[in-house]
């Protein structure tokens, strides 16, 4: 177990920057859930109104475990739009997506991405020896290959 001074390294600075890296992408995935909510429309208008809901409650928690734990490293979380777009690799969803298959596509696009972004920052902060963030990402590595595999299995 490191202390917080030891986790003051150079290596450090990579887990900030990756973790800064999933907080841009998981606000813009948060927006495309929030758009995806009010836009569905359709035979699976309830349960995917409430779906997207569920997943845009989700990734808020995630967004505020990702920037408390860049602080807890000594790191500082990006928090303006303007900087999440100029470092996400996600598209916004910018056409008005109603569609409920067309939107869980688009979900499932999403969480694979995110899905390979974890798995490096799980890489790069156990190379710094950083615990903490080792296991924040490894809740995460679980419950997106959970959703991953719903989603999945919705489009079947
Ligand atoms: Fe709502």
């Amino acid at each position: 177990m490191k202390t917080q001074d030891q986790l003051t390294t150079a290596k450090t600075q990579d887990v900030v920057t990756v973790l800064n890296q999933l907080l841009a992408d998981y606000q813009i995935y948060y927006q495309n859930l929030r758009g995806l909510h009010w836009n569905v429309t359709g035979n699976m208008f309830f349960s995917l109104h409430e779906k997207y809901e569920n997943y845009y409650n989700e990734a808020a928690e995630v967004v505020d475990q990702l920037a408390e734990r860049i602080l807890t490293i000594g790191g500082k979380p990006a928090h303006t739009f303007a900087d999440y777009l100029s470092v996400s690799g996600l598209k916004e969803l910018d056409d008005d997506i109603s569609d409920g298959k067309k939107g869980v596509e688009a979900v499932l696009e999403n969480s694979k991405y995110l899905l390979g972004l974890i798995r490096r920052g799980s890489e790069v902060a156990s190379a710094a020896g950083d615990e903490g963030t080792v296991a924040l990402l490894s809740e995460l590595t679980g419950s997106t290959e959970k959703r991953i595999w719903m989603l999945t299995a919705f489009l079947k």
